[in-house]
Formats: C-alpha cells, sequence, structure tokens
C-alpha cells in the first residue's frame, strides 16, 4: 500500500472576486495535488470570494483592515489566523495591501503571489494599461515568492499572451486572467510538492522541471 500523500497546508489571501482562489481550490481537489486550502483570509468582508469559499466547506474569515490603527496590528492579526490554522504556505491572490516588511519576512520562502504583468515589467497596479502604454507585444502573468519590495520577487513561472492591434485594458485583462487561472496552480503544485524552493535569493528547480514544463513557462498565441 503506498503511503498517503503529505499535503501542505496553505492559505490563500484575496481582496476580491477570487478566480485566482476559485482556480486553486479546484486543483487542490485532486487527490495528487500536494496542497490543500485550510483558510481564505480576506482584508475586505464584502470580497465575493470568501462566500465561494465557505460554500466548499473551507473555513474564510474577513479581517477588515480598516478594523486596525496601523499596518503592523493588521499583520499581527493576519499572522494569529495562520499560525492557528497552522498555515505553511501562503498564495496571494489578487490581495491588495502591503504587508509589513517583518511579516514578509516571518514567510519568506513560503509567500507566494500572482502579478498580472510578465515581472520585472510593470510593478504594481493598472499593469494592462501600463503594457499598452509601453507599446509591448507580449504581455502576462507570473507567479513569484514575496519579497519585500513590492512585486520584485524570485520567479517560479510565467505565461505571456500577445498584445493584438486594438485591445484595450479590458480585453487584454481577459486574456491574461485566462492564463493565471492555469499559471498558479501549476506554480503551486512545484512549490508545494517542493520541486521548486528559494534558494539564495533565487528559485531552484529539480532536474526534471529545469527542463521548461510547458504549464510553467507557456506563450498562448
Ligand atoms: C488578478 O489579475 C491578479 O493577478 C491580481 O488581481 C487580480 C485578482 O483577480 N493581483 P481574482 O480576484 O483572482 O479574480
Amino acid at each position: 500500500m503506498t503511503a498517503p500523500l503529505r499535503k501542505t497546508r496553505v492559505a490563500i489571501l484575496i481582496s476580491g472576486r477570487g478566480s485566482n482562489m476559485i482556480s486553486l481550490i479546484e486543483a487542490a481537489k485532486a487527490p495528487d495535488y500536494p496542497a490543500e486550502i485550510v483558510l481564505v483570509l480576506s482584508n475586505r468582508p464584502e470580497a465575493a470570494g470568501l462566500a465561494h469559499a465557505a460554500s466548499e466547506g473551507i473555513p474564510a474569515r474577513a479581517i477588515d483592515h480598516r478594523d486596525f490603527p496601523d499596518r503592523a496590528r493588521f499583520d499581527a492579526a493576519l499572522q494569529a489566523e495562520l499560525e492557528a490554522a497552522r498555515v505553511e504556505l501562503v498564495c496571494l491572490a489578487g490581495f491588495m495591501r502591503i504587508f509589513t516588511p517583518g511579516f514578509v519576512e516571518g514567510w519568506a520562502g513560503r509567500m507566494l503571489n500572482i502579478h498580472p504583468s510578465l515581472l520585472p515589467l510593470f510593478r504594481g497596479t493598472h499593469t494592462h494599461r501600463q503594457a499598452l502604454d509601453a507599446g509591448v507585444r507580449l504581455h502576462g502573468c507570473t507567479v513569484h515568492y514575496v519579497v519585500p519590495e513590492l512585486d520584485a520577487g524570485p520567479i517560479v513561472a510565467q505565461a505571456a499572451v500577445p498584445v493584438r492591434p486594438g485591445d484595450d485594458a479590458d480585453g487584454l485583462a481577459d486574456r491574461v486572467i485566462v492564463q493565471e487561472r492555469r499559471l498558479y496552480p501549476a506554480a503551486l503544485a512545484l512549490v508545494a510538492g517542493g520541486s521548486a524552493r528559494l534558494e539564495d535569493g533565487r528559485v531552484a528547480f529539480d532536474g526534471d522541471v529545469a527542463r521548461a514544463d510547458g504549464a510553467l513557462l507557456s506563450l498562448a498565441v
């Protein structure tokens, strides 16, 4: 008899609709997926993703950042929830709050984010507008480890989409989000399963993965 797979305990942090969260929850239903989603937190009580997570039987809670006098105390409240749920890895999925450096450092190598651009291009917000303004022909999304500097962490996986003549920011966003929902579960599987890890500020991959898995490095034309 084979031993049951040990699943990494993952929390997802959201602020809004949570479509990336849903793709992670769906992926984690597979018996051989190396992570289980044990908690969903939102800094916005009205985030639509909270109700979806709860409907899936996943503990889902709002920690409203407006109830805290400063970032440090908000981060401490998050930390308490993560520890109580024995979370091992955090996935940011449309989470729109900046953390204190101390919180990020405490999760070094154990916190991922998805960002809607091909980093290091177009950090911050309005990435699709930034891409159109820059006139790039390729745009996309990136899964990366979180470091204190915004959108600057070591890169685990990227997917590219073409920028087409006549694209507007919404059209481009629609094409990128399709790739986000595909890329994030693939990247989390690698990290949770131990095939990708942070070493000396870079992402180290196991040999098989380094031969460029199409799920982690792609151009959707
Ligand atoms: C995504 O585009 C993500 O990359 C960005 O915010 C958006 C969140 O969308 N950080 P959703 O809430 O996952 O649908």
